[in-house]
């Protein structure tokens, strides 16, 4: 059994995507919020999930929050730490602590569009292709080996909201996908980049017409 430790910081559908999803060889062990009006923890609560708040407001150092942190997430002895809209950057030692079993989900196709605003940023760059990623976390940001991507249409019309939507869709297929492939033992890093052995998933989903679905 593997032990997941999911951090949130609002809405939580991704952690909802991955609770639901029930996988097999899988306990969620805790979700942690550093927000405490996050809406994700009452989802959690109600499926009997252990949830913590570490609130960043009650720190003055970001190497103060990060231990705080750390001990709430040590505390569940997590196999994985799943970032989902969890929206504090971390600190290096905090990555360090968790490497090789801490992943985010962000959502651009990286590595364009680190950071934030990515959907606005697509629209801004008349890309055709939009979509998310999961990937390890490392020391830069919205950098690391890379498990599984969905990619989208970007429509003529698409507005910020309409395009987030449709990616968003597509972010709740690929993180319970990429858990799976981890607790399955099937993802491992081998110089930067992550190898996937044995799946039968496509590393790569998505809803582009002309293209397969998958
Ligand atoms: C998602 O779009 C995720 O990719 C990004 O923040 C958003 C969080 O949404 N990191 P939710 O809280 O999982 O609903």
């Amino acid at each position: 059994m593997k032990n997941l430790v999911i951090l949130i910081s609002g809405r939580g559908s991704n952690m909802e995507a991955i609770v639901r999803a029930a996988i097999p060889g899988v306990r969620i062990a805790a979700v942690i919020s550093n927000r405490p009006a996050a809406a994700g923890l009452a989802f959690a609560a109600d499926h009997g999930i252990a949830t913590e708040v570490v609130d960043h407001t009650a720190h003055c150092s970001r190497e103060s929050f990060d231990a705080a942190l750390a001990s709430a997430v040590d505390a569940h002895a997590p196999d994985l730490v799943v970032l989902a809209g969890f929206m504090r950057v971390l600190g290096d030692g905090f990555v360090a602590r968790y490497e090789g079993r801490l992943i985010n989900i962000h959502p651009s196709l990286l590595p364009s569009f680190p950071g934030l605003h990515t959907h606005r940023r697509a629209l801004e760059a008349g890309v055709r292709v939009h979509g998310a990623t999961v990937h390890f976390v490392t020391a830069k940001l919205d950098c690391g080996p890379i498990v599984i991507q969905a990619v989208v249409p970007v429509a003529a019309d698409d507005d910020e909201a309409s395009l987030a939507e449709r990616v968003l869709r597509e972010e709740h297929r690929i993180y319970p996908q990429a858990v799976r492939w981890f607790a399955e033992g099937r993802a491992a890093i081998e110089d930067g980049k992550v190898r996937l052995s044995g799946v039968t998933v496509p590393a790569v989903l998505g809803c582009v017409p002309g293209l397969e679905e998958a």
